[in-house]
């Protein structure tokens, strides 16, 4: 069983650990993959610290929902909300037994999900639930890590998904992207 649930997840945050920062380069694939958002809603599934949420609402202006587990890790993505202008809706709750239309949209435009796939336990279920959410023409953009890229010794090495993981997250979509960045690859995925 792999743990998706509060309960592992809150006293991560809460005890300060962190997860690999956005880099240009990824938020220069995402920009590419992605599009303007020019006001359409998008939706970072497991947003932790709200890193990914900020830069598609501020930079990419899409009016974007940010949802995780972890009640510290949405607490820490609020205390970063601007004074002035428009942030991000933070949402507390899990996405694959939370109440689908407890979401401020019914339809995403965008949806993220960044170093979560590998910790959801029934991915077909979990991209199902992606499925009902993403609006027509809309793109499912994951970033995760693939199983193989770091050395045996390498205490991260079992954070990878493996070959048949990778196969269920691209099955069943007419557009199918990738692009590698060192142990990551970003999918950019349409209905
Ligand atoms: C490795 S962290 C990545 C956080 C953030 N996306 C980033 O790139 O820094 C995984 C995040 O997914 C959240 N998470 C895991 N399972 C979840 C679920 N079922 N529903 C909502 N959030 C979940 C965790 O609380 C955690 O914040």
């Amino acid at each position: 069983m792999i743990p998706s649930s509060r309960a592992y997840w809150d006293p991560l945050w809460s005890n300060g650990r962190r997860y690999r920062q956005l880099a240009t380069a990824e938020t220069a694939l995402l920009a590419e993959h992605l599009g303007p958002g020019n006001g359409r809603p998008a939706l970072d599934i497991g947003s932790g610290d709200g890193a990914l949420a900020r830069h598609l609402h501020h930079q990419l202006g899409y009016r974007t929902t940010g949802i995780d587990c972890a009640p510290s890790a949405v607490a820490l993505a609020a205390a970063q909300d601007i004074a002035s202008g428009t942030n991000p809706t933070w949402r507390c709750g899990d996405i694959t037994s939370g109440n689908l239309d407890a979401l401020p949209d019914p339809a995403y435009a965008a949806i993220t999900c960044r170093l979560v796939y590998r910790w959801m336990d029934d991915k077909p279920f979990f991209l199902d639930r992606v499925r009902q959410l993403l609006a027509p023409g809309g793109c499912f953009w994951v970033v995760t890590e693939i199983a193989g890229r770091r050395e045996n010794t390498d205490r991260l090495k079992g954070l990878g998904i493996t070959a048949a993981e990778a196969e269920t997250l691209t099955a069943g979509w007419s557009v199918v992207r990738i692009a590698d960045l060192d142990v990551f690859r970003c999918y950019a995925l349409r209905p």
